[in-house]
């Protein structure tokens, strides 16, 4: 093997080798860049290798210099930087705190009310919330003109008045009633509308869970059994239910529930504003008229709803005095329902 050869096998060894870590790298080092390394040795060959190829050959072995210089300047830097990420990671450090987020009060009272009512049989129907007027009022009893409208004020569209933000789910049960034959036993949670002065008591939007149930041979005392099991259920087993009598278009009779106040147990608040009882929702047996706008056989089937108001709930159940609170998401507020199921 002449010189030449020798000198072109370093090149590809300086190319080839593969270094891994420091110790190598020293290895390299001390052969290529040392101060004996082979290619001075090399180097001094040139005496026997003729005029007219010295430059050429002393070009070849400074190239082989030069390839080995960049080699181990790239491979030290490298290993460097891998020292010192090692060296900052101090694994006995605490680890970061992972910010977990809560469920929004209102879907843990909603949540706890489809459950109650899941023990029963009761299954969850949603529906859309852009509703035509149909379903949110006239099926309900409620034709144009009946003074009853007013008790909802409506968010309507300016250029088509049939179509309306619906103002309760009652709408839910008239699509159910229309599609489902009975037995029916239903309950609609969701968002509804209506165009009230926001105050710390009303807002514009809120969440009803409204229930549904026909079948044959339904009566008024399947309706007091069924809210009365629900309200001890969420309220606690010594709460009792006070029956007023009331309006609903789509109800007769309709009746407002009120339970013991589970603040005081009865005795008097400022929850109950001294009465011992609180308000919570509306309820009655479902009106023959509404029964037969759904093409239901009223000779057969009867049926009772209720409806509830989950803000209003929620805000007695943890003692929330501004319904804004509810919807604002302020994080500070949210934080404290963590534990809430
Ligand atoms: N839809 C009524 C409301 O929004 C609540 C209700 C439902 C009352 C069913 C009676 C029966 O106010």
């Amino acid at each position: 093997m002449d010189i030449f050869e020798q000198t072109e096998n370093l090149q590809k060894e300086v190319q080839e080798t593969v270094i891994t870590d420091a110790e190598a790298l020293e290895k390299f080092r001390i052969r290529f860049l040392g101060s004996k390394n082979i290619l001075k040795d090399i180097f001094g060959e040139i005496k026997n290798v003729p005029n007219e190829r010295k430059k050429e050959f002393g070009q070849l072995v400074n190239k082989v210099k030069q390839t080995a210089e960049e080699k181990f300047a790239a491979l030290q830097e490298q290993f460097q930087q891998q020292n010192t990420t090692a060296e900052t990671i101090d694994l006995t450090l605490p680890g970061d705190v992972t910010n977990l987020g809560a469920r929004h009060p209102i879907q843990v009272v909603k949540n706890q009310i489809v459950d109650i009512f899941k023990r029963l049989g009761f299954a969850v129907q949603e529906d859309r919330e852009i509703e035509d007027d149909w379903h949110n009022f006239t099926a309900l009893n409620m034709p144009e003109d009946h003074p009853a409208r007013d008790m909802q004020d409506t968010f309507f569209i300016n250029v088509n008045p049939d179509i309306v933000l619906r103002t309760h789910t009652s709408s839910v049960q008239v699509r159910t009633m229309e599609n489902q034959k009975p037995p029916i036993r239903i309950l609609s949670p969701g968002r509804v509308y209506r165009n009230e002065t926001i105050s710390a008591r009303s807002h514009c939007f809120f969440h009803q869970v409204e229930g549904l149930y026909i079948d044959e041979n339904v009566s008024f005392a399947d309706l007091l059994q069924t809210l009365d099991f629900f309200v001890k259920e969420l309220f606690g087993k010594d709460t009792k239910i006070k029956l007023r009598p009331s309006y609903f278009p789509f109800t007769e009779p309709s009746a407002e529930v009120d339970v013991t106040c589970f603040i005081c147990g009865g005795s008097g608040c400022t929850v109950c504003k001294q009465s011992g009882w609180v308000e919570i929702l509306g309820c009655g047996m479902v009106d023959p008229k509404v029964l037969e706008n759904c093409q239901i056989d009223t000779k057969k089937y009867a049926g009772f709803a209720f409806g509830m108001g989950v803000e209003r709930i929620t805000m007695l159940k943890y003692q929330i005095k501004d319904i804004r609170l509810l919807s604002e998401n302020d994080t500070r507020f949210l934080e404290q329902f963590k534990s809430a199921r």
